[in-house]
């Protein structure tokens, strides 16, 4: 038996906060917090859009698994992790995501999210075309995967980031003491 990681990770789609309760999570926590879009950036010296643009999503995409597979040889614990939306849409990374602690899924509906997106010129995936339909097509894939990934979903519509923040808390708390261990 060896001690389970317990890490916060947060997953959904583009636009459902993750990063901004992430921080907030952190903070109330203090615990760092680590968002993987961003240390992808730092290490390759471009933004995402830059990487989809010249090197390529499969790139990009092994960029996240490596990433992952680095937290977890390096035992990165107590740790908020924000990731990517597309992060747990390859199969590995699913299980590598759900190795590192409790993972939580934001939602958000369409309309919302369409809404929150739609001024928002950074992310390579929403760029071109009719954008509410890409989110409809892109969240029927991957509503299935995030349902399978996380321990936990919290539909964010009319709550503050503190109160999703704070709900998450409680609920990894719970988690983390009635399982802390797991055979690995
Ligand atoms: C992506 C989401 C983005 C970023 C990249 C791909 C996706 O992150 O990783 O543009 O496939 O959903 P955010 O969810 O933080 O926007």
């Amino acid at each position: 038996m060896a001690d389970k990681l317990e890490n916060i990770i947060l997953v959904g789609f583009m636009g459902t906060g993750k990063s901004a309760i992430a921080r907030e999570i952190s903070r109330i926590l203090n615990f760092p917090h680590v968002e993987t879009d961003d240390i992808i950036e730092e290490r390759e010296g471009i933004s995402i859009d830059e990487i989809f643009q010249t090197k390529g999503e499969p790139y990009f995409r092994q960029l996240e698994t490596a990433l992952l597979e680095e937290f977890t040889q390096q035992g990165t614990n107590k740790s908020i992790i924000s990731t990517g939306g597309g992060m747990p849409v390859q199969q590995e990374n699913r299980a590598l995501v759900k190795d590192l602690g409790y993972v939580v899924w934001l939602k958000t509906s369409e309309e919302e999210t369409f809404k929150r997106v739609t001024t928002n010129k950074d992310r390579p995936l929403l760029k071109d075309g009719d954008l509410k339909k890409k989110i409809h097509d892109m969240l029927t894939v991957r509503k299935p995967i995030y349902r399978e990934v996380s321990r936990f979903e919290i539909e964010t519509a009319g709550l503050t980031v503190s109160e999703i923040a704070c709900g998450i808390i409680d609920s990894a708390s719970y988690y983390f003491s009635h399982f802390p261990k797991v055979s690995v």
